[in-house]
């Protein structure tokens, strides 16, 4: 994947700097890991309790992954199985990373690909002003004929469940809460859109 500039139809987006799609530098780990955990504590993300070290290192490690994976022909050292990658992207503006999404691609047999976005992130100063629409935009623009891009949102994420909605994303089910003595399970809401 090439760096790509974009421009949101109907977003304040700067000629002088437009947004640009790229994938991310082992520097965006950082930015990425700092606003999940902000997202997390306004629970916008599952697991919605707490977003732990292990789970931070976790997910260090895979944005790690995906970044060599991207390069040099590496990433079939670091798919977990033949059929699933993850890609890790950033929205910059001139030198300022704006926004970041990290998605994990499924290959079912026939070549049919499922791209989940499981974090998208926008830093709070950068919102409402197009970034998360371009990430998820980039992914759809990727998405080849028969494949699906999806995303889960908690009950938090109604700006999110918008965004989506207005990109034509359908709502498969609805985010529950299930109460089970004295832990609740909270199950997200699927979003899914078909090319
Ligand atoms: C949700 C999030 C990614 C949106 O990013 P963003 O760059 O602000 O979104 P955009 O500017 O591209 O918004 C596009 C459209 O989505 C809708 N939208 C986005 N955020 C919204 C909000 N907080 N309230 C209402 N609508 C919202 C609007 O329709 C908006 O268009 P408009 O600005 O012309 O009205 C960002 O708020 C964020 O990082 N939140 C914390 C983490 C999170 O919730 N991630 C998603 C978890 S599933």
């Amino acid at each position: 994947m090439n760096a790509m500039l974009i421009n949101v139809p109907g977003h304040r987006t700067s000629r002088v700097h437009p947004l640009q799609i790229t994938r991310a530098a082992p520097w965006d780990i950082l930015f990425f890991l700092t606003e999940v955990e902000s997202g997390a504590a306004e629970r916008h993300f599952i697991p919605e309790i707490s977003f732990s070290q292990k789970v931070q290192n976790a997910l260090a490690l895979r944005c790690a992954k995906a970044i060599l994976g991207g390069v040099w022909g590496l990433g079939r050292l670091f798919k977990s199985d033949q059929f699933k990658s993850d890609q890790f992207v950033v929205v910059r503006r001139g030198n300022q990373t704006l926004g970041a999404a990290l998605a994990s691609t499924d290959c079912a047999e026939g070549g049919r690909k499922t791209v989940t976005i499981e974090y998208l992130v926008v830093e709070s100063r950068f919102r409402r002003q197009g970034v998360g629409e371009a990430l998820v935009r980039h992914f759809q623009a990727n998405a080849t004929d028969g494949s699906e891009v999806c995303a889960y949102c908690t009950a938090q994420s109604k700006g999110m469940q918008k965004l989506l909605r207005g990109l034509d994303f359908k709502c498969s089910n609805k985010a529950i809460s299930i109460p089970n003595g004295k832990i609740t399970h909270y199950l997200p809401s699927c979003w899914i859109w078909r090319r």
